[in-house]
């Protein structure tokens, strides 16, 4: 069974309760179990993780056995050139999410240093947009 590999960037573990009007009141774990049942029913294992740390993301990509990622980076959409460099370096499909709509709010939103190392990107449907990127992931993964 393929295995995809779900990371979700800084404070994103206060999802529910971090700017419900912007993120939703969903949880992460709320969030995580529907990821997992999507992936359970295509035949796909996931394995999450949660950091605010820039380098375990770093690390994490860099071991990860994973055939795929789904990654939400986070504030560190904008900023990690490592964190890019990392996926670059490792080379496997990757899909990029982000709950709001990243090019409709402030300016320094607006670049996803992320983005041209990804397959793609799903940006502001909010919890679906995991919904949504993990199936496009599993879509490529299969084919
Ligand atoms: C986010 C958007 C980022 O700009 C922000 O820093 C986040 C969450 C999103 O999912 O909408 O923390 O990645």
């Amino acid at each position: 069974m393929k295995k995809i590999l779900v990371i979700h960037g800084p404070n994103l573990d206060l999802l529910g309760k971090r700017e419900t009007d912007i993120y939703g009141r969903e949880t992460l774990a709320g969030i995580n179990e529907e990821i997992g049942e999507s992936a359970k029913r295509n035949n796909f294992t996931c394995e999450f993780m949660q950091s605010n740390h820039e380098g375990d993301i770093v690390d994490k990509i860099g071991k990860t056995d994973a055939s795929g990622i789904l990654i939400n980076p986070a504030a560190y959409t904008h900023t990690s050139v490592a964190i890019r460099d990392a996926l670059s370096a490792k080379g496997i499909p990757t899909v990029e999410v982000h709950i709001s709509n990243i090019y409709a709010r402030e300016g320094f939103r607006h670049k996803s240093l992320i983005a041209p190392v990804a397959l793609g990107q799903i940006s502001g449907f909010g919890k679906r947009s995991y919904l949504l990127g993990i199936d496009a992931l599993m879509n490529f993964l299969g084919e």
